[in-house]
């Protein structure tokens, strides 16, 4: 016996309801992004792999373990788990920084991480992201939290809280790094078995363990704040300075560290209510990284961006998906009148209105029936006796008491686009 193929574990299939909720988010990014003069960045869905290696880091788990990667005719290949690497790339491809002083792209898609799926946690998701790259300042770093944290509050997202960290430049992240194994070394047996592994190779993350034993030894160790350059603090000051004017509520989190090597600086995660989302509850990330495009070969630009999952923020939104746009249904009885249904729906789209048509050829009952379960609007009729009389019938489905009336067959279009114009009991 053949087995039905199925959909990988942790990728989904979204019928037109959730496709619909998902179209309706990102445009709903679109148009917030486009307003504070973003532009859309689209890069492959495909790169080589080193590049997520070499700036999402060794030793992280998106490339440890998480990462699909494939050969290809040679070529070490890997389908993107995180957008800025992709952004980065093309920035210093495309030589952009010869084009202007500033750049700033947004961009929504699927990204590719093998976890282990749950709640809000897939292998393939889909991220809305944008990244600014040129403007050194902590200005920039405040104008997009804050224009964050209203994108969440026009979609509803009430209980969100903006955390916010620091880890400085690579000096401060070096010297501090040096100081965080000074603590921990001697206290390695205390901790679990992937922080002693993370001791050798990336000690920050170890902050960031959910283990209550590595929290424990974790609690004492020495704190970033005290190993700051003073650029490093002056920018922080500078950014929490602005949120405060701006009123932008953040709670700074000294043991913020994400999962991504390229940080410098800024930190922030905008997190959601655990009580709906569970474990990922983390609705955005994002930071600075400005040594990221030099450390590709490009110009010393400095940047920063966000990255967040669109389906936790629908989630969150707890929001039924919404409607279909309200619609005809063309209902043709019998052969002679598919022609004349197939004509209809054409003239009727031209003209903007959403048509259905059903062209099995079923029985009158049957049709109002589909339609009347599908929402339509409006059922037009088209049978033998409307083909004589050059008419077509229109039933009102949605109305308190459904009417039938009749037009002529040549100004049925224009008459139905007019009569879905106009404020009537037909409106959804
Ligand atoms: P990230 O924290 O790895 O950062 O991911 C950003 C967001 O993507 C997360 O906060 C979460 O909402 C969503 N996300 C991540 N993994 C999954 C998953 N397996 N299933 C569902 N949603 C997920 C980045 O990707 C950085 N590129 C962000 C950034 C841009 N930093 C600077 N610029």
């Amino acid at each position: 016996m053949v087995t039905a193929p199925r959909v990988v574990k942790g990728m989904h299939d979204l019928l037109p309801p959730e496709a619909r909720a998902t179209s309706a988010l990102e445009a709903a990014f679109r148009a917030c992004m486009e307003r504070a003069r973003f532009g859309e960045l689209r890069t492959p869905y495909v790169e080589q792999l080193s590049l997520f290696v070499r700036s999402v880091g060794t030793g992280t788990d998106i490339v440890d373990k998480e990462i699909y990667a494939f050969d290809y005719r040679g070529e070490s290949l890997a389908l993107r788990p995180e957008g800025t690497a992709s952004a980065v790339r093309a920035y210093v491809e495309q030589q952009m920084h010869t084009r202007e002083a500033v750049s700033r792209f947004w961009y929504a898609g699927p990204m590719f991480r093998g976890e282990r799926p749950q709640k809000g946690r897939y292998r393939q998701f889909y991220q809305l992201g944008a990244e600014v790259f040129g403007d050194a300042g902590p200005g920039v770093d405040a104008e997009v939290i804050d224009l964050l944290v209203g994108f969440l509050r026009d979609l509803g997202i009430r209980d969100s809280a903006v955390h916010l960290g620091t880890i400085g430049g690579r000096e401060t992240r070096g010297r501090y790094r040096d100081a965080l194994v000074d603590y921990l070394t001697p206290r390695t047996a205390e901790l679990g078995a992937e922080s002693q592994k993370r001791l050798q190779h990336n000690p920050l993350r170890i902050l960031d363990s959910k283990s209550p034993d590595d929290r424990r030894v974790v609690a004492d160790a020495p704190r970033i704040s005290e190993y700051l350059s003073e650029a490093d603090r002056a920018h922080f000051d500078g950014l929490r300075r602005l949120l405060d004017k701006l009123g932008t509520p953040y709670t700074v989190d000294e043991r913020l560290v994400r999962g991504l090597d390229y940080y410098t600086r800024t930190l922030f995660e905008i997190k959601g209510a655990s009580e709906i989302l569970g474990a990922g509850d983390t609705l955005v990330g994002g930071g600075r990284y400005d040594d990221l495009v030099a450390s590709w070969g490009g110009p010393d630009v400095p940047a920063f961006g966000f990255g967040a999952g669109l389906e936790r923020l629908l989630i969150a939104q707890g929001a039924e998906p919404p409607k279909a746009p309200r619609f005809v249904f063309v209902a043709p009885l019998g052969e002679r009148a598919q022609e004349d249904a197939l004509l209809l729906v054409r003239e009727l789209r031209h003209l903007g209105v959403t048509a259905d048509v059903d062209l099995r050829g079923g029985s009158a009952k049957n049709l109002f029936k589909r339609a009347d379960r599908d929402g339509a609007t409006l059922v037009l009729l088209i049978g033998e006796r409307e083909l004589e009389q050059g008419v077509v019938a229109i039933k009102e489905l949605q109305a308190e008491s459904p009417t039938q009336t009749e037009v002529s067959r040549a100004e049925a279009a224009l008459h139905v686009a007019a009569r879905l114009q106009a404020p009537s009991a037909e409106s959804p």
